[in-house]
C-alpha cells in the first residue's frame, strides 16, 4: 500500500517537474533547434491575433511601446520623411527603436520587431547621412566593385540609427524616362541593373558560412539594439573616396578632339559660376532626401555644394564669381576666363516625378544662352535622366551630365578641374526630342542624339 502510494506520488512530482521544465523551455527560442523545427514551434503557440500583427508593418508615425506591445506587431517602418524629429541625433533613432523594441519584447511571445527604412542612397532620410548618387549615376560608373562598398557604407550609416533593414536596391529597368522613378533605376539595360546587384551583398555584409537564413525573423534572443554606437561615419567622406567621380559622362568637350575645353584649368584671372543648381543641395541630391520627393536648398543636409567645391578646387589666386541667372550684359563685360553653368531637374520622386516634356527647371534654359552667347562654357547638368538639350548643344562648349551626385559635390570638381578623368559612360539612351520616347538601344528605331554607351574620357592633369 505505502510502495503503491509511494508510485503514485512520484508519478505526480515527475508530471508537476515535467509541466515546469516545459514552460520553461521554448523550443523556437533554443538557437541550436533547426530553424524549420523553431517556426514550427512558434507557429503553434500564436494566436490569431499574434499572427496578424505579426504581418503587419506600421509607420513609426502611429507607433509606440504600447500599440508595439498591444497589436504584436511584426514590424514598423521609416515612410519617406518619416523621422522622429527633425534633424534628429542617431541617439534619438536609436531611443525611438529601442522603445518600440521594449514593446515587443515585453509580449507574451517576446518576438522582436524589425525596423525598415528606404535607404536608397545612404540613409538618406537621416541628417547629416552621407547622401550617395543616385542609381542612375551608379548605372553610369559601370564599376559593381564601387556600388558594393556604397552599400556597405549605407549599411554602416543604417545601423549606426539602429535600422537593420532597408528597402533597397531598386532592381527596377527604366525603359522610359518620362517615369518619376527612372533615376532609382541603374539603366534601360537588364545587363548593367543585374551586374549592379552587387549592392545586396555590401548591404548584407558578409554572411557567414553557418548562418541560418531567415533567423532575425524569429530569433527570440534578439538583443535590444542600444549597443550600436551613435557614431556618424562623416569619415567615409575622405575614406570611402568619392564615387561621384566615376559617375559623370562627358558627353561634348570643345568642337573638336585637339580643342577640348576641359579638364579646366584651375589658375585663371576670373571665372564665372551660374545656374539654379550651382549652389543647391537639395537639387544635388534629389528626391528621396531628407524627404520623400526631395527639397530645395542648403538648410535640410550637411555636404559640399558644387559652387564651394569649384572654390575649393581652383587656385587661390582665381576669383569665382557666383550669379544665378546672369544677364547677357554681366556676361559680355566680365571679362571671365570661362564660365561654369550648372542647371537641371528640380528634386522629385514617384508620382510628381513623372513628366511628358522633360525640360530642365525654368530659367536653366536662358542661363545656358545668357551665359554660352559669349563665353566659353562648360554646361553640367544636375537630373535624374535624359533631359530636353538638343535646342543648346550647339552654343555649348562641354556639356557633362552628373546625374544626382549627392551630397558629395567635391567630386564633381574633382574631375572638371582634371584631377581625376571622365570614365563614366551613359546607361541610359539620351533622345533628342520627347517625342521619340520610348527608345532604348537595341530599338529597331534608334535615332538618339547620344547613344547607350557614350561617354568622352579625359586624362588626369598632372599636377603642377
Ligand atoms: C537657411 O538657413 C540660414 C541660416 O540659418 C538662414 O539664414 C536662411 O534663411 C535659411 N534659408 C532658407 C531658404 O530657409
Ligand atoms: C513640363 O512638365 C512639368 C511636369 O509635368 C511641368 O511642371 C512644367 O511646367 C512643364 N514645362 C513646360 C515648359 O511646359
Amino acid at each position: 500500500m505505502a510502495r503503491i502510494s509511494l508510485f503514485f506520488w512520484g508519478i505526480l512530482i515527475m508530471g508537476c517537474w515535467a509541466a515546469i521544465v516545459e514552460a520553461e523551455y521554448m523550443k523556437y527560442k533554443d538557437p541550436k533547434q533547426p530553424i524549420y523545427a523553431r517556426i514550427k514551434d512558434l507557429m503553434k503557440r500564436m494566436t490569431l491575433e499574434e499572427k496578424i500583427g505579426q504581418m503587419s508593418q506600421i509607420d513609426r508615425i502611429v507607433a509606440s511601446e504600447e500599440v508595439m506591445k498591444k497589436y504584436f506587431l511584426g514590424s514598423v517602418l521609416s515612410g519617406g520623411g518619416s523621422v522622429p524629429a527633425e534633424k534628429a541625433s542617431a541617439q534619438t533613432w536609436i531611443d525611438m527603436i529601442n522603445g518600440f523594441q521594449k514593446g515587443s519584447l515585453s509580449t507574451r511571445l517576446g518576438i522582436p520587431m524589425i525596423y525598415g527604412i528606404d535607404a536608397l542612397h545612404g540613409n538618406n532620410n537621416v541628417y547629416k547621412a552621407t547622401i550617395f548618387p543616385h542609381n542612375v549615376g551608379l548605372g553610369a560608373s559601370r564599376d559593381p566593385e564601387l556600388v558594393k562598398r556604397i552599400g556597405a557604407a549605407t549599411a554602416l550609416e543604417v545601423r549606426a540609427t539602429g535600422i537593420r533593414y532597408t528597402f533597397a536596391p531598386c532592381i527596377a529597368v527604366c525603359r522610359d524616362p518620362r517615369w518619376g522613378r527612372c533615376y532609382e533605376s541603374y539603366s534601360e539595360d537588364h545587363r548593367i541593373v543585374q551586374a549592379m546587384t552587387e549592392i545586396i551583398p555590401g548591404l548584407q555584409g558578409e554572411i557567414p558560412a553557418n548562418s541560418q537564413k531567415g533567423v532575425p525573423f524569429v530569433d527570440g534572443k534578439f538583443e535590444l539594439i542600444s549597443n550600436y554606437s551613435p557614431i556618424w561615419l562623416l569619415v567615409m567622406r575622405d575614406g570611402l573616396g568619392r564615387p561621384v567621380r566615376k559617375t559623370l559622362v562627358l558627353l561634348k568637350n570643345g568642337e573638336s578632339a585637339d580643342k577640348p575645353l576641359l579638364p579646366l584649368p584651375k589658375k585663371a584671372k576670373k571665372i564665372l559660376v551660374a545656374g539654379s543648381h550651382a549652389d543647391n543641395l537639395g537639387y544635388q541630391c534629389g528626391g528621396w532626401t531628407t524627404t520623400w520627393q526631395g527639397l530645395s536648398g542648403n538648410n535640410h543636409t550637411i555636404g559640399t555644394t558644387i559652387l564651394s567645391a569649384i572654390k575649393n578646387t581652383v587656385d587661390p589666386t582665381t576669383e569665382v564669381v557666383y550669379r544665378e541667372n546672369p544677364d547677357p550684359n554681366f556676361v559680355k563685360s566680365g571679362e571671365f576666363s570661362y564660365a561654369i553653368v550648372l542647371v537641371g531637374e528640380p528634386a522629385y520622386s514617384e508620382t510628381f516625378g513623372d513628366s511628358l516634356n522633360l525640360t530642365i527647371l525654368e530659367p536653366g534654359p536662358a542661363t545656358i544662352t545668357n551665359v554660352c552667347g559669349s563665353v566659353k562654357c562648360a554646361v553640367v547638368l544636375i537630373t535624374g535622366r535624359p533631359v530636353v538639350i538638343q535646342p543648346y548643344l550647339s552654343t555649348i562648349d562641354a556639356l557633362v551630365a552628373a546625374w544626382l551626385p549627392g551630397t558629395e559635390g567635391q567630386g564633381v570638381a574633382d574631375v572638371l578641374f582634371g584631377d581625376y578623368g571622365f570614365t563614366g559612360k551613359l546607361s541610359r539612351t539620351w533622345f533628342k526630342t520627347v517625342d521619340q520616347l520610348p527608345m532604348n538601344v537595341g530599338d529597331k528605331y534608334y535615332d538618339p542624339l547620344f547613344p547607350f554607351g557614350f561617354g568622352l574620357t579625359t586624362k588626369p592633369t598632372k599636377a603642377t
